[in-house]
């Protein structure tokens, strides 16, 4: 199981150090059938070098370097040893205009770096009610590699994120499965996973894991979501 946490703006310098060394320490122990990612925000990233988990960006410039006032590029990425970045997340391209478009240049771009991509997609409550979310998806995709094997597609309706409210677990299986039908290799959900609810999404075919927003930010409660993922995979194990 993947199961990532995305901090958005949240979490200091201090605080995210702490915070992974806890999370480094509580994860020694553990099985390592997960694969746990963290995504801090980019004055807060420390060093990639942690021994039971990945550090990844929630944003970067398709740049290794040069005049990109406000952003980072791979220069900055790979000094840090850090080698996964998120891109499309829906408040980037809803708050901040991100087009399919630079979405698929920054996928392009670092794809050829050899980065792990965390490639996000979603649609919106008005595209839910008036059907169509099919081909929504599939337009986001549209110039993604998707034999790309370090690609992780994040389904996240826009509607679920950050309201407490997270799909159907029907409607999970339904869009993820159907993605994995459409190519992805590599699907996770996110959109208001929380501890309670964490292991039954994972269980779900076609899941690969999940990405949790406000949950995370604290250590308790993503460390509870990450031991719901490693629950699920014993109780497959048991069954089959
Ligand atoms: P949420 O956010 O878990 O707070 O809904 C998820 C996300 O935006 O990745």
């Amino acid at each position: 199981m993947i199961i990532a946490g995305n901090f958005k703006t949240n979490h200091t310098r201090s605080s995210v150090l702490t915070y992974c060394k806890d999370l480094d320490f509580l994860l020694q122990n553990g099985q390592q059938n997960e694969k746990v990612y963290v995504f801090p925000p980019s004055s807060s990233l420390p060093y990639g070098d942690f021994a039971h988990f990945r550090i990844g960006v929630q944003n970067a410039y398709p740049t290794s370097n040069g005049a990109f006032t406000g952003e980072i590029g791979l220069e900055q990425i790979r000094e840090l040893r850090i080698s996964t970045l998120m891109i499309g997340h829906s408040e980037r391209r809803r708050i901040l205009g991100e087009s399919d478009a630079l979405c698929k240049m920054k996928f392009d771009f670092f794809a050829q770096q050899g980065m792990s991509i965390f490639f996000c997609i979603g649609e919106d409550q008005q595209v839910r009610e008036k059907g169509g979310i099919e081909e929504f998806l599939q337009g986001q995709l549209k110039g993604i590699d998707l034999s790309y094997s370090s690609l992780i597609v994040a389904y996240e309706p826009i509607w679920a994120i950050g309201t407490g409210v997270s799909a159907k677990l029907e409607e999970i299986e339904q869009v993820c499965t159907m993605l994995k039908a459409f190519g992805c290799p590599k699907v996770i959900y996110g959109g208001s996973v929380n501890a309670g609810n964490a292991g039954e999404i994972m269980a779900l075919k076609g899941v690969d894991g999940v990405l949790v927003g406000g949950a995370c930010l604290d250590l308790k409660h993503f460390f509870k979501i990450i031991r719901a993922g490693t629950c699920t995979l014993d109780s497959a194990k048991n069954q089959g």
